[in-house]
């Protein structure tokens, strides 16, 4: 039976140029993706671009452009981003699109015959970047501008007639769902946050806006455009062709596995989302897990402050694998962290050139002096290379379980410290003192290019474009990969010849 996984990631707005923050939240997703896939799992991994409201409307304005056309330039550099992330999604949604427009309207007219909307009139607090109502007690005056306390961003005095959704019938009913449900929200911190918001007590939702049109129509009042983030939300089962929930794509991937998103989202994706879809008698997804932000240096990224680091550039410096896992390695996953230049730079040299290059390229040129690039036959394994070898095999597991609880981190480090435990190795088994017992030489090479061979499928979800290099050594394509081999000890056919192999990573020079 095929095991089927569906990931998210946001779907952007595509008011300015992609930023770090943009790719790491698809960085982040696209190595689950690849766990997944390298784990037997038939994987839909889908992103987009998230194209209506009034901040795309007044972007567009901005530049005097229609906003379809603004939408089309921006969205292609989201779709372009994805190539040089090489990310390995599966497919692209624009909100724009016919197919999303289709499935937004229908999940309103369902919502409307199940009487869950009313129409009304709003009057409160709204902030156009965040696209977010917000309460009374969550504004604060600065500098005689409104602000939201929690994102800073300004909130504008909104009247007028609107749909309301019925959330405040859903408070009992969601608080239930996250009992029954204690890994809806990770990590925990989150649940917690979202549970004592709910309990606090939730108002209706106004769902629809009258003061502007760049938005999908309301079916039946096209005075209407309906609410940004229900359109949103929309598109993860758009991309499922919904509304035919009886088409093989929906029924294989619906519930969604991971929504993988910023916490600055939670509460869309934790609150209203799962609210809506139960409302319209659909089942809400598995996991949403809101991820930290990315600093630059110590201090939020913002174009007021010029500090917003474009992920291209930074591609372009160092390359990308050295960004991925950077991303990867040291940010603590769930909570925030920050690049910077130096740091970035360390981390290049000593994870990926020193320990990762190194244990490379020492062993195959070894091999190179003394086998000839030939896998050599090996003897028994001793004590010492079965405590090695074992160390990854015994704990599939745990990796697994890793992937699964999104303990990115975890799952990191242990591949940094198997990378140290095989230099280490390499070491203490002085394979160049060994000339003259050639079957222990011989042994000892056979574990460590098989050391190699299993940290570089570990490797493969996080760093792609490396870990094929060098598994291409020996003659290894993706295709012919698979998590469940690391268990294996002897999965290289000696006596086959292996490829020479280039320097990985480039130490680089710093000035300190
Ligand atoms: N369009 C909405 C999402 C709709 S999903 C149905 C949106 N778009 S966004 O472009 O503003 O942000 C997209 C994602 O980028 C969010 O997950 C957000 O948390 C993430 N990031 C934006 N800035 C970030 C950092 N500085 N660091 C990490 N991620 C942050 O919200």
């Amino acid at each position: 039976m095929t095991k089927n996984f569906y990931i998210t990631t946001p779907i952007y707005y595509p008011s300015a140029k992609p930023h770090m923050g943009h790719a790491y939240s698809s960085i982040v997703s696209d190595v689950i993706a690849r766990f997944k896939r390298l784990d037997g799992y038939k994987v839909e991994f889908l992103t987009g671009t998230d194209e209506h409201g009034l901040k795309i409307q007044r972007a567009a304005e901005e530049k005097s452009i229609d906003p379809k056309i603004f939408c089309d330039e921006i969205s292609k550099t989201f779709r372009n981003l994805s190539n040089t992330l090489n990310l390995s999604n599966t497919d692209f949604i624009r909100t724009t699109e016919d197919r999303h427009i289709k499935s937004v309207q229908n999940l309103w007219k369902i919502l409307e015959e199940k009487n869950q909307i009313y129409l009304s009139k709003y009057s409160g607090w709204y902030s156009v970047s965040d696209e977010a109502f917000y309460n009374e007690d969550e504004i604060k005056e600065e500098n005689g501008i409104n602000i939201s306390i929690n994102s800073g961003s300004k909130v504008e005095w909104l009247e007028e007639e609107s749909y309301f959704f019925k959330l405040s019938a859903w408070e009992n009913k969601l608080l239930k769902f996250y009992e029954e449900n204690p890994k809806f929200i990770l990590p925990n911190s989150r649940r917690n946050e979202v549970i004592s918001f709910v309990k606090s007590g939730l108002k209706d939702l106004s769902v629809s806006r009258k003061t502007f049109s760049w938005g999908i129509k309301v079916p039946n009042n096209k005075d209407h455009v309906i609410y940004v983030w229900l359109d949103a939300l929309t598109n993860y089962i758009s991309a499922l062709n919904y509304p035919d929930t009886k088409n093989l794509k929906y029924k294989s991937f619906w519930p969604a596995d991971i929504h993988m998103i910023g916490k600055d989202i939670l509460r869309f994706h934790a609150i209203y989302w799962p609210a809506f879809l139960l409302a319209a008698d659909l089942t809400p997804p598995k996991r949403v897990y809101g991820h930290g932000w990315i600093l630059s240096g110590e201090e939020k990224m913002s174009k007021s402050k010029g500090n917003i680091l474009d992920p291209l550039e930074i591609v372009d410096k160092y390359g990308l694998d050295p960004l991925r896992f950077y991303l990867l390695k040291e940010v603590s996953f769930g909570n925030d962290g920050s690049i910077t230049q130096d740091k970035l730079e360390s981390c290049i040299n000593s994870d990926l050139a020193n320990n990762y290059g190194n244990l490379c390229q020492r062993v195959i040129s070894f091999n190179e002096k003394n086998c000839n690039l030939i896998i050599p036959e090996k003897n028994n394994f001793e004590k010492e290379d079965l405590n090695l070898l074992n160390k990854i095999s015994d704990n599939i597991n745990s990796l697994r379980s890793y992937i699964d609880n999104q303990e990115l981190s975890s799952y990191t480090n242990f591949i940094v410290d198997r990378l140290f435990d095989a230099n280490k190795y390499f070491n203490d088994q002085e394979p160049w003192k060994k000339k003259s017992d050639i079957m222990r030489l011989n042994t000892i090479v056979y574990v460590s290019l098989e050391i190699i061979r299993k940290i570089s499928i570990l490797l493969n979800p996080i760093i792609p474009e490396t870990s094929l290099k060098v598994l291409e050594v020996f003659n290894l394509k993706l295709k012919d990969i698979n998590f469940e081999s690391i268990i294996n000890h002897e999965s290289l056919k000696s006596n086959s010849k292996i490829k020479k192999i280039d320097i990985l990573f480039k130490k680089i020079e710093k000035n300190d």
